[in-house]
Formats: C-alpha cells, sequence, structure tokens
C-alpha cells in the first residue's frame, strides 16, 4: 500500500492507493461427500503449516452450511452423515432458494442465523451447496458479515458448477433488477463434484448447456463440435457415467466439456475480475436477455433467455457477414438439438432496441456486442446499424417463430 500527501492552498489530501490481490481455488473433486474426503472441511486452505495444525488438533471443526431446500431433500442425510463422522460442530440452513426469493431478505435471514452461530471470522467459512441462485445469495452475504467473512460454494446444477461458481460474482435481485445488489468477491475456494449434476432436472441440464454453447461460440471450436455431436447424450445422461445406449465415453466427453468451459470461462475472468474492462466476450447472449428473463419471469429459465438472446445474435452476425448461412443453421440446430428454447414472442424489435440503449448507457457510450465470427471466435462490434439489426430480426422471426405465423413488428 501507498500513501501520497498533497498540500495546496485547499487543504492537505491523503491518496492511499492499496491493490487488492484474490487468491481462489477452483477444484474439482469427486465423492465430496464421502467422510474420508476431507476437501469440503479442509480443502480451501493453501498454508500446509496451518493445514498440519488443524489436522493435529483435536478441535473440533466448526462450520455455517446453507443448502438449497431441494438439494437438502435428496443429499441432507449424506451431508449430515459427512458432518457427524468429521465430528464437526455444524449448523445446517436449508432455504428456498429461487430465483423469486432471490432477495435481500433472504440474504438477512441468513445472516441473522450465522449470527446466532457464531463463527470466527478468520477460520470457519461459511459453505453454500445449491444452484447459482443459493451461491449468489449465501456469497453476498458472507461477504457483508464482518465485512467479509469467507465462503465456499458447492455447484449443484450445471449452470453453477461450469458459471456461477468459478467467477467472483455475488448477489440478490433488487428493484426489479436482476443481481442488482451485489459484490465482487471470489470464495475462498469453490469444490466442484459432477455427481450432484445426476438429479438435475432435465430443462436445467439444457439450462446449463446454453451457458456452455456460449463459452463454445466465443472461444472455442472444439467445444462446439463436442456439444454438437454429443450434446444429446450430455443431456439423455445427466453428465454422468452411462452404460446403456452410448456406452462408456459419456463420462470422458462430460468432464471433458465441462473441463473446456471451466478453463475458457476462467481466462476470460481471472484477468477481469473486477469487470473493469468493458468488452467481455462473455456477455456474449445476455445484452438482451436480463429484460426478457424479467419480463417473462419465471417463465424462462436464465439460460433459456441467454440462448434465445444468443439465438437473435447469431442472425445478427450473419447478417454483418461474419457467419455463412451453414454455420448459421449448425448452431441453431445444436441449440435445438439440446432442447433450447431459440425464439420468443416476448423478444420483440422493442425489447431489443430498449436493452441495446440500455447497453450503452453502462458501458460507456459503446455497445460493445459480441458477435460470432465463424465458429469459436468472436469480435465485439460497436457500430452494427439499425438496418442489420432489423433485417436479422425478420429473418431471425420468419425461420425460427414455427409456433405461429410470424408477424414480426419490426
Ligand atoms: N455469480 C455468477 O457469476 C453467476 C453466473 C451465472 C449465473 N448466476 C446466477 O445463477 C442463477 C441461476 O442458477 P441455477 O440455474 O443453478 O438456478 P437455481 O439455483 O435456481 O437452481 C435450479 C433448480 O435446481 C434445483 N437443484 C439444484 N441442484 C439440484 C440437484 N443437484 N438436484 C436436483 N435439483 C437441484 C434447485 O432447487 C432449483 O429448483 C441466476 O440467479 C443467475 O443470476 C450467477
Ligand atoms: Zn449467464
Amino acid at each position: 500500500m501507498k500513501c501520497y500527501e498533497s498540500i495546496t492552498e485547499k487543504g492537505t489530501s491523503w491518496t492511499v492507493v492499496s491493490p487488492i490481490v484474490f487468491t481462489y481455488k477452483v477444484t474439482e473433486t469427486q465423492n465430496l461427500l464421502d467422510p474420508s474426503n476431507d476437501t469440503l472441511l479442509l480443502g480451501h486452505i493453501t498454508d500446509l503449516q496451518q493445514l498440519e495444525a488443524i489436522k493435529q488438533s483435536n478441535k473440533p471443526i466448526k462450520r455455517f452450511v446453507v443448502v438449497d431446500q431441494e438439494v437438502y431433500k435428496i443429499y441432507g442425510p449424506k451431508l449430515t452423515e459427512y458432518l457427524e463422522a468429521n465430528n464437526v460442530l455444524y449448523k445446517i440452513l436449508a432455504l428456498p432458494t429461487t430465483e423469486e426469493n432471490k432477495s435481500m431478505k433472504m440474504a438477512l435471514k441468513i445472516l441473522e442465523e450465522v449470527n446466532n452461530f457464531s463463527i470466527d471470522r478468520r477460520t470457519e467459512p461459511i459453505i453454500a451447496i445449491g444452484g447459482g441462485v443459493c451461491l449468489d445469495i449465501v456469497g453476498l452475504a458472507a461477504s457483508l458479515y464482518r465485512r467479509r467473512t469467507p465462503y465456499i460454494r458447492v455447484p449443484t446444477t450445471l449452470l453453477s458448477y461450469i458459471d456461477a461458481s468459478v467467477g467472483a460474482k455475488t448477489g440478490v435481485n433488487f428493484a426489479n433488477c436482476k443481481n442488482k445488489l451485489g459484490a465482487y468477491i471470489p470464495p475462498a475456494a469453490a469444490f466442484l463434484d459432477l455427481s450432484f449434476i445426476q438429479t438435475v432436472p432435465r430443462r436445467h441440464i439444457s439450462n446449463g448447456l446454453a451457458e456452455m454453447l456460449k463459452m463454445a461460440l466465443m472461444k472455442h471450436k472444439g467445444l462446439f463440435e463436442l456439444l454438437e455431436t454429443h450434446g444429446r447424450m450430455l443431456l439423455d445422461t445427466n453428465f454422468q457415467a452411462d452404460n446403456s445406449v452410448y456406452g462408456r465415453n459419456c463420462l470422458q466427453v462430460a468432464s471433458q466439456a465441462t473441463r473446456i468451459a471451466i478453463v475458457t470461462m476462467l481466462e476470460e475472468l481471472s484477468p477481469n475480475l473486477w469487470e473493469d474492462d468493458l468488452n467481455r466476450l462473455v456477455d456474449f447472449g445476455h445484452l438482451i436477455s436480463p429484460a426478457l428473463e424479467m419480463k417473462v419471469l419465471p417463465s424462462l429459465l436464465h439460460g433459456e433467455a441467454v440462448n434465445i438472446d444468443m439465438s437473435y445474435m447469431v442472425y445478427v452476425s450473419k447478417e454483418s457477414g461474419l457467419l455463412t448461412e451453414d454455420d448459421k443453421q449448425r448452431i441453431i440446430s445444436c441449440m435445438v438439438n439440446m432442447e433450447l428454447p431459440v425464439w420468443h414472442e416476448a423478444c420483440t424489435m422493442e425489447l431489443i432496441q430498449k436493452s441495446l440503449q440500455e447497453r450503452l448507457k453502462h458501458s460507456g457510450g459503446l455497445v460493445r456486442m459480441p458477435l460470432p465470427v465463424g465458429l469459436g471466435e468472436a469480435e465485439i462490434s460497436n457500430d452494427t446499424s439499425c438496418e442489420i439489426l432489423h433485417r436479422a430480426y425478420s429473418k431471425w422471426c420468419d425461420e425460427l417463430n414455427v409456433s405461429s405465423d410470424s408477424n414480426c413488428d419490426s
């Protein structure tokens, strides 16, 4: 930290420059709730001496655990058994962490319970187990408690596995806007165990596949080809080993696809943890979707709204001459194959224009629209014309609105 003093006729001022370093681990593991696996309790500790001291000491470990209620119904007994077997002093708080409940009210509820249980802010991280909603709320609550209590993320949905668990963002919805209150404070660690995904409902697997496709289209042709070839299999098998129709390479494809998605996501996020650089490829699919998602809540899941946004942008790319007709068709087929919606009546030209104007306001005066260029590469466009946006919209409606006679109000 540096401190500079300057004295002028108006008075003295001190400027403090204090670079903040965050270190956090994203660890893939198996059998996270097997009593002999100590990752959940100790995996976040990087100091070997400290780790040894804890292992030698006979003082019980203390942990506050917040779990999504639905996850608790399935994994509650296993979790309790794990904590008992490891002689942990624990409190498990199971909560209905749904998108509609993603609010400050729920964060405060968690904080009250944390306060009653009383934890040591330096050594007893709060553990969050659930989907993106649970991880986001608990992350925010922990960041507020005593100004910053460490927390641990255990994602249990595909979407949170490859997206919400690897970054630094926390948040709750506020004033009818998604994630309007939040912080950029990463977890002490994220522990990823693919086996949780086996109980995730099919629609929520598709939902996660949308965010994977986002990374594929922006940055990784190989990932796109994996999803194109095996997307349906991943959906049918919940990213698990499967001995029936698909044979044994199921799990291999599942780990390869999740691994690539996580690595490409980390590459994008880590140099820009606080999102100071506004040119972000991870924003693909996230320009129009927030307004769409909130407009029709709860009928579209996050990844579904993202996919509809991406589908339209693919048409914008094609009309801008960045994508061939053949590549466009391949992308749309891949989406349909993964049972993702590619069009929605609530996604009107008016909503698109409003969202892009909103984007201009919060993005330093440039629209910064990520667009796929071929497969697995992208560019950020600031000068896509109204004419292209309209033409893309008409084609998008004509070709993908199969539900009714197309009537596009462009
Ligand atoms: N912080 C970030 O960087 C980031 C990134 C992407 C998304 N998000 C946020 O994540 C949220 C979406 O996350 P999500 O899709 O995980 O939704 P979610 O947390 O609502 O979970 C989806 C559903 O699956 C259930 N569920 C969770 N795990 C299960 C399991 N193993 N078996 C059976 N059911 C299970 C939940 O009860 C819920 O009904 C959004 O609010 C979004 O804003 C945050
Ligand atoms: Zn997203």
